[in-house]
């Protein structure tokens, strides 16, 4: 267990919506604490760039925690943040603490985090190097030393896990955009991390690309404990699968909450440069036009909502 500190004001986990699997635990995988981060100076008489200041920001075991906010707000500073990255590899000048399951990222590697904290890109392209499916998972475990056969296991567990066991012998560039990026996953998977961070991962698939990379993030958060942290701009599967959305703005976090409780309040949330669900909008205007006081952010609860106020 993370030594809580006494500050009452930490605002504890909400309770966990209907739609999801997470049972609120008080087990945080990851503490943010006052973090604050530079970047150095693009050019030599330049000034630190500034992308963090002061996040405080808890994330439970098996919590879903999703990122929005505009771009530069901070989304994959804080990704990189939480497997050492952020500072070992950029460099910079970091203040406060991350805290990833017990451990203070400031006193681990890269490589010891790579183990626990699987990191997925926007552009699975940037990702994969190898020549065959199977190879490209089975790299994660061959740096981690493991014997052959745990390495074959894991390499069909993991392909299994994402869909892509037909693939194997495939080479990544056939392909779909999906497939790409589920592979990307299962790369990191078979690394067996507790913690799945995905930096926009659906921004460079289209719409059936982005479905199938959300059903697999489904799946696996069905069959394993796995807290996932993510940004992305998406903000219909924010609403479907998120536990948690956390608003970034200038390198702070701007609003924290349930996705219910946040994507219905349109016009904040465009201010801060987040584009909130179809259907929450189409809340807005209904409320504004009729006095109604609808509330949904998913589909199926805008169907419920209006069957109801019909009937
Ligand atoms: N490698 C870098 N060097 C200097 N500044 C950077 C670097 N990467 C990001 N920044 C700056 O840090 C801030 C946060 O960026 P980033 O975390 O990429 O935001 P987001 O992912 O929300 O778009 C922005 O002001 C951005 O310009
Ligand atoms: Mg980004």
């Amino acid at each position: 267990m993370v030594a809580l500190p006494s500050d009452p004001s930490v605002p504890l986990a909400p309770s966990a919506p209907s739609h999801s699997l997470w049972i609120p635990s008080l087990n945080f995988d990851i503490v943010f604490e006052d973090l604050h981060y530079s970047y150095p100076p693009l050019t030599p008489d330049g000034e630190p760039v500034r992308a963090l200041r002061g996040i405080d920001l808890r994330v439970e075991q098996g919590e879903f925690l999703a990122l929005m906010g505009r771009i530069g707000a901070g989304k994959t500073t804080l990704c990189l943040a939480l497997n050492g990255l952020v500072p070992h590899a950029t460099g910079g000048v970091i203040h406060g603490d991350v805290i990833v399951l017990n451990r203070n990222t400031k006193t681990q590697t890269v490589a010891d985090l790579a183990a626990r904290v699987g990191l997925v890109f926007q552009n699975p392209e940037e990702q994969l190097f190898h020549m065959r499916v199977e190879d490209e998972v089975a790299f994660g475990p061959e740096n981690l030393g493991l014997p052959r056969e745990e390495i074959a296991r894991r390499v069909t567990w993991a392909l299994r896990a994402v869909g892509l066991e037909d693939f194997r012998h495939r080479s990544p560039l056939h392909l779909s955009g999906g497939e790409k990026q589920r592979l990307a996953i299962a790369a990191v998977l078979a690394m067996r991390p507790r913690i799945l961070v995905l930096d926009e991962p659906t921004a460079s698939l289209d719409p059936r690309g982005a479905a199938e990379v959300f059903a697999t993030l489904r799946e696996l958060r069905q069959t394993m404990p796995l807290t996932v942290v993510m940004a992305t701009q998406n903000s219909e599967w924010v609403a479907e699968q998120a536990d948690r959305l956390a608003v970034l703005d200038r390198g702070r976090i701007a609003l924290i909450g349930s996705p219910d409780e946040l994507l219905s309040q349109v016009e904040r949330l465009q201010a801060l440069g987040v584009r909130v669900p179809q259907v929450a909008e189409a809340a807005a205007q209904l409320n504004a036009r009729l006095g109604a006081s609808f509330r949904f952010t998913r589909l199926d609860d805008a169907q419920r909502a209006l069957a109801d106020a019909l009937s």
